[in-house]
C-alpha cells in the first residue's frame, strides 16, 4: 500500500521533490510530487539519498537518524490473538463464552464481564490468551485491507451438524488470504445427527487437511453447549502459539489498532484498542487514524479500569478526540503538537485517496522533473 507522497519524503529528508521524482524515474517510476508511493520504494529512495528510514508505525514513515525496529533483546513473549470465525449459528459466541468460562481470573474476581470485542483468558496452566469477539467477515477483511493484520490464528468454527456452508467457506478464504494459521473446532459435537468425520472430508475440498487426515491443520471437536473440548482447544492454540514465537517489545511507546469504537453517552468517544507493542498508559498522548487524544482512563475487558496495557492486552480507551474506524492505528507520540500533526497528515492522505482517482497528469510530470 501507498504510505507516503514524494513531495511529504521530500519534506521529510529536506530535499528537494524534483530530485526524489527524477531518481524514482531513473528506478522505472514514473510519479508526480503528489503521488503516493509504497513503503519499499520510499525506503529505497531514502537509503539512495543517504538517510535512514524510522518507522513511527506501519502506516506512518518517518525519517530519522534513529531506527525505530525493536532491538531482539527487547523481544518478550506475548499472548497470541485469537480471532474465533465461521457460519452464523455455529457457535461461535457461545464457544467464546464457554471459553470464557474457564478463565481462572474472572472466576476469581468474579467481576462482571464487559461486552468489549475482546477478552483475554487466563489457562489454568497461567498463560493467557486474546479472543477477539466474531468480527464481521467484512470487518476482518476490511481491517486486513487496512494493514491491521491483528489476529495471529483463526480458529474455524464448523458445526457437525450442518457441515461447511458458504460463511464457513468465505471465513476459510479469508484466513489463507491473510497468511494466518487456522484451528478447527468442530462444535455441536453432543447432538445426535452430528457428524464430524464429514466436516474433515468436506475440508479436503478446501486444501484444508486436518491432522486426523494426515495433515498439519490442528482440529478439535467441541461442544459448546456441554463444555467439552475446552481444554483440548486451548491446548491446541497454545501449542500453535509456541510454534510461532509470538513476541513485542513491551517497553516503548505504544502502538495498537482499534477493534471496535463508539459513541458513548457518558464517556465521549470510546475506542477498544488491541495493544501490539509497548505498553500503552493513562496520560499518554496518541493518534488513533485521524484523531488524536491524551488517554483520559483505562478499562480492561472486566470493566476494571488499569493504568496501563501491555502488548496483546485489549482495552478501552477514553479521551479521544472523534469516533475512529476499526482497523485504525493508534501511535503513542512524545506530544500534542506533534499528535496533531500527525493527525493533519493522515487526514490529508485520508482526503487524497478520496481524490486519488485522478488520472496522472503528464504536465505535471515534467514540471516536477525541471
Ligand atoms: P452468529 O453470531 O449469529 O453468527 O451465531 P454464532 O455462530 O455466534 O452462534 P451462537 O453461539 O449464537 O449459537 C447458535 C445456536 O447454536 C444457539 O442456539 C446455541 O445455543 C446453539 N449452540 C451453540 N453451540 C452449541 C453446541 O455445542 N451444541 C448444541 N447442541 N447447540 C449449540
Ligand atoms: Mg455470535
Amino acid at each position: 500500500p501507498e504510505v507516503i507522497t514524494v513531495q511529504e519524503l521530500a519534506n521529510r529528508m529536506a530535499e528537494k521533490g524534483a530530485d526524489l521524482v527524477k531518481s524514482l524515474f531513473k528506478m522505472g517510476q514514473a510519479v508526480t510530487l503528489n503521488q503516493s508511493i509504497d513503503q519499499d520504494t520510499a525506503e529505497l529512495l531514502v537509503e539512495e539519498f543517504g538517510h535512514r528510514i524510522q518507522r513511527v508505525s506501519e502506516a506512518d514513515v518517518e525519517i530519522g537518524i534513529e531506527g525505530d525496529l525493536d532491538p531482539v533483546e527487547s523481544l518478550k513473549v506475548r499472548a497470541p490473538v485469537v480471532t474465533i470465525m465461521g457460519h452464523v449459528d455455529h457457535g461461535k459466541t457461545s464457544l467464546l463464552d464457554a471459553l470464557r468460562g474457564t478463565d481462572v481470573v474472572a472466576g476469581e474476581s468474579g467481576g462482571i464481564t464487559q461486552h468489549i470485542g475482546a477478552y483475554q483468558v487466563t489457562t489454568k496452566g497461567g498463560d493467557i490468551i486474546t479472543f477477539l469477539d466474531t468480527p464481521g467477515h467484512e470487518a476482518f477483511s476490511e481491517m486486513r485491507a487496512r494493514g491491521a493484520n491483528v489476529t495471529d490464528i483463526v480458529i474455524l468454527v464448523v458445526a457437525a451438524d450442518d457441515g461447511l456452508m458458504p460463511q464457513t467457506i468465505e471465513a476459510i478464504n479469508h484466513t489463507k488470504a491473510a497468511g494466518v494459521p487456522m484451528i478447527v473446532a468442530i462444535n455441536k459435537c453432543d447432538k445426535p445427527e452430528a457428524n464430524p468425520q464429514k466436516v474433515r472430508e468436506r475440508l479436503l475440498e478446501h486444501e484444508i487437511v486436518v491432522e486426523d487426515m494426515g495433515g498439519d491443520v490442528q482440529d478439535v471437536q467441541v461442544s459448546a453447549l456441554k463444555k467439552t473440548g475446552l481444554d483440548e482447544l486451548i491446548e491446541k492454540i497454545l501449542l500453535q502459539a509456541e510454534v510461532m514465537e509470538l513476541t513485542a517489545n513491551p517497553d516503548r511507546a505504544a502502538e495498537g489498532n482499534v477493534i471496535e469504537a463508539q459513541l458513548d453517552k457518558g464517556r465521549g468517544a470510546v475506542a477498544t484498542v488491541l495493544v501490539r507493542k509497548g505498553t500503552l498508559k493513562v496520560g499518554d498522548t496518541f493518534v488513533i487514524g485521524a484523531e488524536s487524544g491524551k488517554v483520559r482512563a483505562l478499562v480492561n475487558d472486566k470493566g476494571q479500569q488499569v493504568k496501563s496495557a501491555g502488548p496483546s492486552v485489549p482495552v478501552e480507551v477514553l479521551g479521544l478526540s472523534g469516533v475512529p474506524m476499526a482497523g485504525d492505528q493508534m501511535t503513542v507520540v512524545e506530544n500534542e503538537a506533534r499528535a496533531r500533526e500527525v493527525a493533519a497528515y493522515r487526514q490529508e492522505q485520508i482526503t487524497r485517496k478520496r481524490t486519488a482517482s485522478v488520472p496522472t497528469n503528464f504536465e505535471n510530470m515534467f514540471s516536477a522533473l525541471s
